[in-house]
């Protein structure tokens, strides 16, 4: 079957991640949540000591950089890959609020894009891969045949994160979530290296009242329409 290469950008907590997932699966494809490297990154400044009053210490980090390896082993039971550092399944401890809040700046050093955007591009050149992040139809993949741009209000997003970590036992708070939400939203879209921004050709997609199901059933539906003329094409 002929396969494409998808996508899936957006603000933090809209639902890519499981989008992308479900799509993956329906399709039989790779599924690559280019986050959670940015994530990888940053409990590595983390467990090295990078952290300095509440910002990076960038030089130390670059210089460390080279000793950062990142994977993404396939779970059959979670039926997606998972996320190693150095050999190590760090997917749980990614998504603790000590790396949320440092994330932003790690992913804004122009280094550490430079080495996870040359990973990215190679883990989808054969194409048949759906990636969720922030430039992943700006910058990684310009011609995906399809990006998505998801949105929520950030009230809507902060309550589904916040709901997510309850339910894993994290001790957090809404408007603490709130905040965090709102300042990666800052930092994202106002770097100067690969700001969060709709690509001129990704389908806006505003998920706010809009249910799993649905989503999904719409994205599938752009993806298949998009297979299917390339098809008739050929
Ligand atoms: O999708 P996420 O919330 O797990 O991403 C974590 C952070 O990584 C996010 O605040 C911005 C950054 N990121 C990025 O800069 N570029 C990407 N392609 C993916 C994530």
């Amino acid at each position: 079957m002929e396969k494409i290469t998808i996508a899936i950008d957006g603000y933090s907590s809209t639902g890519k991640s499981t989008v992308a997932k479900q799509l993956a699966k329906a399709l039989g494809y790779l599924y690559v949540d280019s986050g959670a490297m940015y994530r990888a990154i940053t409990l590595f400044a983390l467990r090295n000591e990078c952290k300095e009053n509440n910002s990076i210490n960038k030089e130390k980090l670059i210089a460390l950089l080279q000793e950062v390896s990142l994977e993404f082993k396939y779970n059959e039971q979670k039926g997606y890959g998972e996320i190693y550092l150095n050999n190590e399944n760090v997917e749980g401890e990614i998504r603790n609020m000590e790396v949320s809040e440092l994330v932003s700046k790690v992913s804004a050093i122009p280094e550490v894009r430079e080495k996870l955007v040359a990973i990215q591009k190679d883990l989808g050149h054969s194409k048949g891969v759906v990636m969720d992040g922030r430039d992943i139809g700006t910058v990684v993949f310009p011609d995906a045949e399809l990006k998505v741009f998801m949105t929520a209000s950030p009230a809507t997003r902060a309550a589904r994160r916040y709901k997510e970590l309850l339910e894993k036992g994290e001790e957090v708070t809404y408007s603490e979530i709130l905040k965090n939400v709102e300042e990666r939203d800052y930092i994202d879209s106002h770097r100067e290296i690969s700001p969060l921004r709709r690509a001129e050709d990704a389908v806006p997609f505003d998920n706010s009242d809009m249910g799993l199901l649905e989503q999904f059933e719409r994205i599938h539906n752009f993806a298949t329409q998009i297979i299917d003329k390339k098809k008739n094409a050929q």
